[in-house]
């Protein structure tokens, strides 16, 4: 299930990821929506990748941050995760914005892995998974290696 706290009620290595997702946004390319995302990824080994949402005059070429990030670390050869933090401005006072259903298809390829969502204003964190935003996933290693067809 989900919680939410503040920046300071984390430790340091949640602070850091944080910190990181909140910082790459900036780099975010968004001439389109101009909404900043920003997301930080960390492998199981505790290497981190970033990423930003690039977006493309043919909207539907956009790429969002989480697989932005994601697309990195898999090109630099890992596969497993044990968190993805993402950073975005909700507009109400109280909301965070979550992946869209594409970025979690995306990531439930990967497994579970937590996932914390950033108010980047007030520093609010909400934590999740990525089974509970995507329950009864798909699990194409499951589902088409096994069958053998
Ligand atoms: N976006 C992300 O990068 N991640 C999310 O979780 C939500 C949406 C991007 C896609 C697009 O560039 C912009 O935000 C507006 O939807």
């Amino acid at each position: 299930m989900s919680d939410v706290r503040d920046l300071s009620a984390l430790n340091s290595s949640a602070q850091e990821l944080v910190r990181l997702s909140v910082g790459v946004r900036e780099k975010a390319y968004c001439p389109y929506s101009r909404f900043k995302v920003g997301a930080a990824l960390v492998c199981d080994d505790g290497t981190t990748f970033t990423g930003v949402n690039v977006e493309n005059s043919s909207y539907g070429a956009t790429i969002c941050a989480e697989r932005s990030a994601l697309v990195a670390a898999v090109t630099a050869g890992h596969r497993k995760f044990k968190r993805i933090c993402v950073s975005a401005e909700a507009t109400s006072t109280t909301g965070f914005i979550s992946p869209c259903g594409v970025c979690r298809q995306f990531m439930s390829e990967f497994g579970d892995f937590d996932v914390m969502l950033v108010r980047p204003s007030d520093k609010r964190v909400l934590f999740t998974s990525v089974h509970h935003l995507l329950p009864i996933n798909l699990d194409p290693l499951q589902e088409f290696l096994t069958t053998g067809s």
